[in-house]
């Protein structure tokens, strides 16, 4: 019995998670909100989660960290996001295909390199943990080592994540193309060296329909049937002159997801994102498939690709997860993410609910990974991935709070003012994480 309750860790703080889809059961329920609450690990596990003073009793002797003016998290979830485009993030001047050409495909290509690789590998997932971010849907490249060196990286944090080769045999720079055959063997390859092995898990990535030929796109679908639980990651309807693209390239499609269901690559574990230029059809066929759409407001406002319809999904009953999809996108930031989503949301006229942010920044975007069984939220039996957010991290957030009157308005401020300054410890699997 000693051994053992040396694993045991008390975390202290207000702690706030998600239960539920706040369209299913009302914002009150959608959350548990605990001012003095204490959350007990056990190894990489969370074991007890609710009122500090209760919960104690039971754990007369626990080792306690106590966090005064702060609020714990789940870790964040981002469900659409490049590794390599660390380095064009903040281009100037360009919409979707042009931003691909002149300074995306540049900086892809030096991924042939694996000591390049892994020097950016290690750069973004510093940068994601400092934000608060403990899971991701990742695109590498087209290089099979690109995603060697992710997962070496990831798995040294023992970190959650998804990521897969990019598959792109069409319309890209010729030291960026592979062929049906490669992908399907690289992609092979990497399934069987890191699919489950570990926290990580691969994800079938064919780029978009653009830079896949048929037989390249049912060569995805073919990994896909042949393993348990693969993701299947791609981008839909981003860009008008994209979407007129593929309608060129597939004109039998009826349309953009069409050419995707073709192919037979809708499931439950698909993601696609932006979603932003949709039919009612695509919207009834993602959510008869139980697929996801990753929202991604940063980079839909900085590309000047749309206004994503949050209502429409919802409507439909279509998953729907947050990405951040930098290089694309402006920031690593979920909290700077849902800023954004709010912003795209109120040129809607409608109001986007911080407690509604909250799902789709954790539980929402868990949910669309089919891991809410894992992380997510802090129920007990799941993953200890966690964060603790400090209120006095700037002085204006710090000024800005004490005027709060309610939970509601206070995680709305957070997420308006708030960054990585606030994100003060990242727990991943129970240990606190520091990437030098
Ligand atoms: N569509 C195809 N490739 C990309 C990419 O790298 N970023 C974005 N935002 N859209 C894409
Ligand atoms: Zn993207």
């Amino acid at each position: 019995m000693p051994t053992k309750l040396t694993h045991l860790k008390g975390w202290r703080s207000a702690i706030l998670h998600s239960i539920a889809d706040p369209n299913d059961v009302g914002i009150e329920q959608s959350y548990e909100y605990f001012p003095d609450g204490l959350l007990v690990t056990n190894k990489d596990k969370i074991i007890a989660l609710g009122n500090a003073e209760e919960i104690l009793k039971n754990y007369p002797d626990l080792a306690v960290q106590h966090y005064p003016d702060s609020l714990i998290l789940p870790g964040f979830i981002d469900t659409h996001i490049h590794y390599p485009q660390v380095d064009v993030i903040g281009s100037y001047g360009e919409q979707l295909l042009d931003w691909l050409n002149n300074y995306t495909f540049p900086a892809e290509a030096k991924f042939s390199d694996k000591e390049h690789a892994k020097k950016i590998a290690h750069i973004f997932l510093k940068e994601l943990l400092s934000c608060g971010t403990t899971t991701a849907l990742v695109f590498g490249t087209v290089h099979k080592t690109s995603v060697d060196a992710f997962f070496e990286c990831s798995e040294q944090y023992n970190l959650r994540m998804i990521c897969g080769k990019v598959m792109m045999d069409r319309n890209a720079p010729d030291n960026l193309v592979d062929t049906p055959e490669s992908s399907y063997q690289d992609s092979k390859e990497l399934i069987e060296k890191w699919h489950e092995k570990g926290r990580n898990l691969y994800a079938v990535t064919p780029r978009f329909a653009p830079t896949s030929s048929s037989e390249q796109l049912h060569k995805a679908g073919q990994l896909l049937r042949e393993h348990n639980n693969l993701y299947l990651h791609t981008h839909l309807s981003e860009n008008t002159n994209e979407c007129d693209w593929v309608q060129s390239l597939f004109p039998e499609a009826d349309n953009y997801l069409d050419v995707y269901n073709r192919h037979n690559l809708l499931t439950e574990r698909s993601v696609f994102a932006h979603g932003i230029h949709l039919c009612d059809s695509e919207y009834k066929t993602l959510a008869q498939n139980g697929s996801a759409i990753a929202f991604c407001p940063t980079s839909n406002l900085f590309l000047g690709s749309g206004l994503f319809r949050l209502d429409k999904a919802e409507q439909h009953n279509v998953n729907v997860g947050l990405g951040t999809d930098v290089g694309g996108g402006t920031s690593f930031s979920m909290l700077q993410t849902i800023n954004e989503a709010y912003k795209v949301i109120q040129l809607q006229n409608t109001r986007l609910n911080p407690f509604k942010s909250l799902y789709l920044a954790t539980l929402g975007g868990a949910k669309s990974l089919r891991l809410e069984d894992k992380v997510g939220n802090l129920a007990v039996n799941t993953e200890a991935d966690f964060i603790v957010l400090d209120y006095k991290a700037t002085p204006l957030l710090d000024y800005r709070l004490s005027q709060s009157k309610s939970l509601m308005e206070t995680l709305f401020v957070l997420m308006t003012l708030g960054d990585d300054r606030c994100v003060k410890h990242t727990i991943v699997a129970g240990e606190e994480i520091k990437i030098s």
